[in-house]
């Protein structure tokens, strides 16, 4: 399926984005990487070339809609079409909701949400142009299930699988499919990026309730979810099995939110 197709990645500078974009260079797709970071670009389309794959690279601020439509525009005018977007970029950010500030808020929602919309709205309007597409947004097990500690980067995420769904349906008549991917906790440079607000520095890391998983566990699910045109991709098992239990018996989850409340308050919390 990607072979010989344009694959243009988001955040594809680093962790996930990165192995998406070795994995789909792989495959025999041309692929655009793009991140804020610009350096980090071009270095993994350097190795995606080295692996003997295609790939271009540009410094792309998912929040700068203008350079986004931009971009979008350049690599679809490139090839001719626009066969797969992982609208993948994104920050951590974690801290009570009583410790952060509306700033802060405003940070994550732009980069993680209108980032995302922003992405969203140049990559399916030329999906519909063209008759068709793949849409593949990166939210996370945080847009399915509730995340005490880390309420921004959730609400974010929530929003993002709102918005996936909500396109699946617009989409699917007119040949553009969408998924979201929502993977648990993921081995990637997010933890030492994350924004902590009244936090330890290293507590994204240290105050994960599950294993840290490696990324190479979550590309293959990525892509075959993408070939059987699945509405969400949740790894690994114990997002699944999270995810299961809230939506049949939330109030079976609530423990566990308390429980990981009063470990934040008790080991992370800076804040007297
Ligand atoms: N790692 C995890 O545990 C995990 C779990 C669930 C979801 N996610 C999501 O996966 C996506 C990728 O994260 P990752 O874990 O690979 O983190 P990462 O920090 O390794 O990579 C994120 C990349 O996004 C780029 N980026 C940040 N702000 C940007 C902006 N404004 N415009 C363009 N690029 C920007 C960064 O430079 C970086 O290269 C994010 O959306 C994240 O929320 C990660």
């Amino acid at each position: 399926m990607f072979n010989d197709s344009l694959v243009f990645i988001t955040g594809g500078g680093s962790g996930i984005g990165r192995a998406l974009a070795h994995e789909a260079a792989l495959r025999g797709a041309h692929v655009w990487v793009t991140d804020v970071d610009g350096v980090a670009a071009e270095r993994v389309a350097a190795e995606c070339v080295a692996a003997g794959g295609r790939a271009d690279a540009r410094r792309l601020d998912v929040t700068d809609a203008a350079a986004v439509a931009r971009t979008i525009a350049e690599a679809s005018a490139a090839r001719g079409r626009l066969d797969y977007c992982f609208n993948n970029a994104g920050i951590g950010f974690a801290g009570e909701f009583r410790d952060s500030t509306l700033e802060q808020w405003q940070h994550v929602l732009q980069v993680n949400l209108v980032g995302v919309v922003n992405v969203a709205h140049a990559a399916y309007r030329q999906m519909v142009a063209q008759g068709g597409g793949h849409l593949v947004n990166t939210a996370s097990l945080a847009g399915l299930i509730p995340t005490p500690g880390l309420s921004a980067y959730g609400t974010s995420k929530w929003a993002v699988v709102g918005l996936s769904h909500a396109l699946r349906l617009e989409g699917e008549a007119l040949g553009v499919r969408v998924t979201a991917v929502c993977p648990g906790f993921i081995e990637s440079n997010i933890y030492a990026r994350t924004i902590v607000a009244g936090l330890k520095a290293d507590a994204m890391r240290t105050m994960a309730p599950f294993p840290i998983m490696p990324v190479e566990g979550l590309i293959p699910r990525v892509f075959d979810g993408i070939e059987r045109n699945r509405a969400l991709i949740v790894y690994p098992f114990y997002a699944r099995a999270l995810w299961w239990v809230w939506r049949l018996v939330p109030w079976a989850t609530r423990w566990k939110g308390l429980a990981q409340v009063d470990k934040i308050r008790r080991e992370y919390r800076t804040v007297a």
